[in-house]
């Protein structure tokens, strides 16, 4: 089982959608006549032929699906049900279900299609617009080690990928899937304080930027824990530690922990909404 041989059908080409399909299609890892994407709007789905030629785009989930040997189910968690609900009659036993619907149990998905069916659950997060997302996935009961095969090359084509157990995924919801949303106001705030101390906005905005960019990378790229790294630029009696001993006295690291677990549980909240 291989990602190049897969008739892959995009329910929802939104946002997620729309980036999924763009790290593929640009990546070659898939040809663009081998996608099926949906909307339900006509407007939507001409901008959609027109920024992916070659590609089969419509408004029929139906036909989609029963072309399709892999379906990613990429529409808002409140349209999933009546989606599941049409799709399920036509849905072959041999397909590849996978969810990136927030709150959506591979379970739920079983219930309604069918308990033989291979179902993954993924939880991505936006960077993957630019091939720099974060994807954690699930595995559900039926889902073989070359379905989870194919879906983590699917998600390597905009990102990195981890696997977690189905328990797991509102935690990675409350860190990766939200997690830009904090990162973005870390450079918002780093840009203010800039600012604040005289710098033109847009250089403390472009700087700003750099520094959350080049730390991540510099981390990703050494392999050395961030304390470390840390430690480098952190020189006796100098600028950094001062800055630290502030950021420490307000409980920085303490908040953040917090912050995840409130939208962990936020996460588990939705789920069994
Ligand atoms: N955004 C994130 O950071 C993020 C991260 C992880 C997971 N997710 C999950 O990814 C999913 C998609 O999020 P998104 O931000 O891409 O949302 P989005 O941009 O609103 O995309 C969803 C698309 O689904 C389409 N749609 C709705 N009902 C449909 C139907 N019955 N048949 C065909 N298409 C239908 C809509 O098309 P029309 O407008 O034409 O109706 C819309 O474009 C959500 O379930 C979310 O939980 C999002």
């Amino acid at each position: 089982m291989t990602l190049s041989s897969q008739v892959i059908a995009v329910i929802g080409a939104g946002n997620i959608g729309r980036a999924l399909l763009g790290g593929l299609v640009r990546g070659n890892h898939i040809q663009p006549h081998q996608v099926r994407a949906t909307r339900r709007l006509a407007s939507a789905v001409q901008r959609l032929q027109r920024d992916f030629p070659g590609i089969h785009c419509g408004t029929d989930n139906v036909a989609a699906v029963r072309e399709a040997s892999l379906v990613v189910l990429a529409v808002k968690p409140m349209n999933a049900a009546e989606v599941l609900t049409e799709i399920a009659p036509h849905v072959r036993p041999d397909t590849l279900i996978v969810t990136v619907v927030a709150g959506l149990t591979t379970e739920a998905i079983l219930k309604a299609l069918g308990n033989l069916i291979a179902v993954v659950r993924a939880m991505p997060n936006t960077p993957m617009l630019v091939d720099k997302g974060a994807t954690a996935i699930a595995r559900g009961t039926q889902a073989k080690a070359a379905h989870m095969n194919v879906v983590r090359r699917m998600f390597e084509a905009v990102g990195k990928v981890e696997e977690v157990p189905e328990t797991l995924m509102d935690a990675v919801t409350g860190l990766s899937g939200s997690g830009p949303a904090y990162v973005f106001m870390l450079i918002e705030a780093l840009t203010d304080a800039g600012v604040k101390q005289g710098l033109m906005r847009s250089i403390a905005f472009r700087l700003s930027t750099q520094t959350v960019l080049g730390a991540a990378t510099l981390v990703a790229q050494t392999g050395k824990h961030p304390a470390i790294l840390r430690d480098e630029v952190t020189t006796p009696g100098g600028t950094a530690i001062a800055a630290i001993a502030e950021l420490e006295s307000h409980g920085l690291r303490t908040m953040i922990i917090n912050a995840v677990a409130t939208a962990t549980q936020r996460s588990k909240e939705l789920s069994r909404a």
